[in-house]
């Protein structure tokens, strides 16, 4: 196969994360050069409905116009200036007001910063600070959850429990602990009910607190619903009996909304589909609909004041900061976000239009191949299996969920295989009308027929 002048050039100098680095030199990769709605084009021109949001993230299709321009005048007006050393810009201030007014802690401080790593990785650091201020120097360790995703900094790749993202890359850091993901379809035991298998799932959490000696333990971090994880929603009592649970050792909750914020279940966080009260929290991507890089960490008033506190103890000085954090062009496109929420009544339409999501993926539970399907306001997962009856995924694992969005995006229509097996996943730009949303599915419901013919043909099948 030959390669565009352009994919030429790439492999010669441009180095791709997530990406086998020896297999992207013979297959070169999909230039990406031009968006419409909910669709991109690639080189060739080919176009694709773009059911993963880029990475999860562009909530508003790929040409708003509202947030181009909010960009272009903000660039206009003041194109940089700095948050640190007592400096501000209006974008940084004004978003910061919002944002304490919408996540669910009350009167809330905002730090923002550039990627959901940054904003993970600097929240556990703000935490070892705060800890280290109120005289709790043990009180350090982290919990997440296997198969969680909380970014790549040596940090966040801590915090991450997929074990392909630390290999050879030295991480976890010691003091980063793991416990069980709530994947029911999966883990629950023959006969266990939901709720059987949620009490074993905080059972286990409390035992490993109890090992570990509560006194070390700083917090636990949880995506409200994972995403890189295969868009796993636990089963209802879950967060209820956990948070319990970590409010009896003193340990605080942490949520990473880095997808599930700005809508993407219904409401503007996922905290508040699923009934959760963090002490923190973080959130990027939607956030900016991806048109600018930006996150932002919330902290509780509690937390706050143990940073005021550590400052004054650290000689008058909070000794952390980035050149770009309160970017006034990340700011505004933040604010015009928000602004559009209200003026497109952004979240009515997405409660709407899941309605439709929820039951074409449900439609394909009866399909062969299809183990589970999993899904929360707009976004949505599909296992797949070899064995239904006995939900026994393929071996070698991901062969068939990599054919299958071969297949899709060969019919214009780009999936993301996710952890959990052979999973893939579904996150559209939250713009997506009724009939996109038909659309998308029937070239899936062909590509998954077709896949389902090429592992018969190659065994990959129980008879
Ligand atoms: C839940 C979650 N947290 C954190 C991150 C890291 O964000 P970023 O890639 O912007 O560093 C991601 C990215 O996919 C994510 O899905």
């Amino acid at each position: 196969m030959s390669l565009s002048t352009a994919a030429n050039k790439d492999i010669a100098h441009l180095i791709h994360g997530f990406t086998d680095l020896s297999g992207i030199r013979e297959s070169g990769p999909v230039i990406i050069n031009r968006g419409d709605g909910i669709r991109v084009f690639d080189e060739s021109g080919k176009s694709y409905i773009e059911a993963a949001s880029g990475m999860w993230c562009t909530a508003l299709g790929f040409n708003d116009q509202e947030l181009i321009e909010a960009a272009y005048e903000q660039m206009q007006k003041l194109p940089y200036y700095h948050t640190l050393a007592a400096r501000s810009v209006n974008p940084a201030i004004e978003l910061a007001e919002k944002l304490s007014d919408l996540v669910p802690i009350e009167n809330a401080h905002i730090y923002l910063a550039l990627s959901g790593s940054e904003a993970n990785d600097f929240l556990v650091k703000f935490l070892w600070y705060y800890n280290n201020a109120i005289g709790r120097r043990l009180k350090k360790k982290m919990i997440t959850r296997l198969g969680g995703y909380h970014g790549t900094t040596v940090v966040a790749s801590s915090l991450t429990g997929i074990e392909k993202n630390h290999r050879l890359f030295d991480v976890p850091l010691p003091g980063f602990l793991k416990t069980a993901e709530p994947h029911y379809y999966r883990d629950g035991l023959p006969g266990e009910s939901e709720t059987a298998y949620v009490d074993r799932l905080v059972s286990e959490l409390k035992d490993l607190i109890e090992r570990e000696n509560p006194e070390t333990i700083m917090a636990f971090m949880a995506e409200p619903v994972t995403g890189g994880g295969g868009v796993i929603v636990p089963p209802e009592p879950y967060y209820a009996k956990v948070q319990a649970l970590l409010k009896e050792y003193d340990i605080a909750f942490l949520a990473d909304e880095v997808i599930t914020g700005f809508g993407r279940t219904g409401a503007m966080f996922g905290c508040e589909t699923l009934g959760i009260q963090p002490a923190a929290m973080t959130m990027g991507k939607g956030m900016s609909a991806a048109y600018q890089p930006i996150s932002a960490i919330a902290l509780s008033e509690e937390i706050y004041q143990g940073l005021c506190s550590g400052s004054d103890q650290a000689g008058y000085y909070f000794g952390h900061g980035t050149t770009y954090s309160g970017h006034p062009v990340a700011a505004a496109v933040a604010l015009k976000v928000l602004e559009i929420f209200s003026s497109r009544k952004l979240l009515g339409h997405v409660q709407n239009v899941s309605k439709k999501f929820a039951k074409r993926l449900e439609g394909f539970g009866q399909h062969p191949l299809v183990g589970d399907v999993r899904h929360l306001g707009l976004i949505g997962a599909i296992e797949l299996v070899a064995d239904k009856d006995h939900k026994v995924g393929f071996t070698p694992q991901g062969v068939v969920a990599k054919h299958l969005k071969e297949e899709c995006e060969r019919n214009g229509l780009i999936i993301r295989p996710v952890q959990s097996g052979d999973s893939v996943s579904f996150c559209p730009p939250l713009i997506i009308t009724e009939a996109e949303i038909d659309e998308l599915f029937d070239i899936f419901s062909q590509a998954l027929d077709k896949t389902a013919s090429w592992a018969q043909v190659e065994r990959l099948i129980a008879e």
